[in-house]
This record gives structure tokens, sequence and C-alpha cells, in this order.
């Protein structure tokens, strides 16, 4: 798989296929025993502030505030004063929305107000490459979809290549310029599949007919990966 910079790919596939181990990877998390990882022509040793993770669950640190939980990637990872990072995270609290709960503490905030400040979390170290593990499957499907063209929105404000894993069909053509379909494990990139509309997308472009075809496009290979696995497997057994 190659990701251009700038590019949004999503990777859909059966669960347990490995989607998830291979974002661990690519965040240089868990090891790779075969094959190459390389960012920009070099080798990718192990986990770095290049690339950022973000995962379903928010985990945002109860304890500390909103600006706070949005700092401390730069706390742990860089020399920077600390006026300098509030400066930066009130920035990317902005971008996501939230500019008005900087100060307020997690449990104080919605499923989605989270989320936003997972994101603003993971974009404050500046990464090139954002790995994006279901970040919005906990989340209830309107303000999924007000976060998806927020998440787009923030994309192309930061010039980040985004890497997201989802289940939903419909969020992976939305976002994506290219959905990778994964088969069932050992995961292996099925088909690729192109997804042409310009850029900002709106909430319009989800009614289109032109849409709901690419939507069932993809779904008719991942479903067909399924199948072929299930009977494959009934045949070993
Ligand atoms: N390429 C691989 N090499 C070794 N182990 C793998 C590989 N792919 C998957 N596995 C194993 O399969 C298990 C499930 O993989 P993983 O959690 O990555 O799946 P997933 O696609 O993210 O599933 P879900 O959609 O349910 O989140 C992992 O715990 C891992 O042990
Ligand atoms: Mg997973």
């Amino acid at each position: 798989m190659e990701l251009k910079r700038g590019e949004f790919i999503s990777l859909v596939g059966p669960s347990g296929c490995g989607k998830t181990t291979f974002l661990n990877a690519v965040a240089g998390f868990v090891p790779i025993s075969d094959g190459t990882l390389q960012l920009d022509g070099r080798n990718i040793p192990g986990p770095g502030p290049d690339r950022a993770m973000v995962f379903q669950q928010p985990n945002l640190l109860p304890w500390r505030t909103v600006l706070a939980n949005v700092t401390y990637g730069l706390e742990l990872s860089t020399n920077m004063p600390k006026s300098e990072q509030r400066d930066r995270a009130h920035e990317l609290l902005d971008l996501v929305g939230l500019g008005d709960v900087a100060h307020q503490y997690p449990v104080n905030l919605s499923g989605g107000m989270q989320s936003r400040v997972n994101l603003a979390r993971a974009l404050a170290v500046e990464p090139e490459l954002l790995l994006l593990d279901e970040p919005f499957a906990a989340i209830d499907a309107q303000t999924r979809e007000v976060l998806q063209v927020e998440l787009l929105r923030v994309c192309a404000a930061r010039d980040v290549t985004a890497l997201f894993v989802t289940h939903d069909i419909a969020e992976a053509a939305f976002l994506a310029d290219r959905v990778c379909v994964f088969g069932p494990r050992p995961g292996k990139i099925v088909k690729e599949i192109e997804v042409p509309w310009e850029r900002p997308r709106t909430q319009d472009l989800r009614r289109s007919r032109e849409f709901l075809e690419k939507c069932d496009e993809i779904a008719d290979v991942l479903y067909s990966s399924k199948s072929a696995a299930g009977s494959s497997a009934q045949e070993e057994h």
C-alpha cells in the first residue's frame, strides 16, 4: 500500500483481519516479521512524533482539563515552552470547535466532544500521518456525520495524511480518496476502490445516487471476500 501526502485512505475489512494490527505496526507499536514500512523513503524504526494514533476510546486523563489533555503529548515529547504549548492547544481546540470548554474537565463533555478532544490531542504533535482506529464507532449516527465533516476540514487545514479504519462503509466512502478493502485474516488488500468526489465534501453527497452506488461497490467486494473465506474455512474443516 502506498499513501501520497495529504491523501485520506479508509481501510475496511472483516473483524479480526488485522486492521488494528496494521495500524499498530505503522505506528511502530508492534514489530513486523516481514515486508517493509517506510515514511518518506525511510524505514519506520519505532514510534515517533511523525505519526499519531487516534483510538476508539478517547481515554482522556480525567484529572486534567481539556487544554491540559491536549498539551500532554507536547509535554512528553518536546521542550516547547509552556506558553507555546498552550497557544497551540487553544488553536487546535478552536479548530475542532471546542474553544469554549478548554478549561472544563473531560467528565463534563459529551462523547462527541471527547472525540474532538481526542483528535485535537493527536494533532498537537503535528504528525505527518494520522492513524485512526474506528474513532467514531461509539458515537451516535447523527454526531458521527458531523464529526466526519469536521475531520475532513481539520485534515485539510493541517495538511495531514490519514489512514482511517472503520466498519461503516458509508463512513469509509464519505471520508476517503481511496478505500482499501482487506480480506479475512491474515489480512491482505483485496481491492482498492477510488472515491472520486472533490473536497470539501458536504452532507448532500451522502444522499446522492452516485454515493450510494459507491457504497454498494465497496460492500460487494467486502462481503464477497468474507463469503469466500467462509467457504474455504469450511473446506479446511
Ligand atoms: N498480520 C498479522 N500477523 C500476526 N497476527 C495477526 C495479523 N493480523 C491479525 N493478527 C492477529 O489477529 C488478531 C486480530 O487482529 P486485529 O485486532 O488487528 O483485527 P481487526 O481487523 O482490527 O479486528 P476488529 O475489526 O474486530 O477490530 C490480533 O490480535 C492478532 O493476534
Ligand atoms: Mg480493530
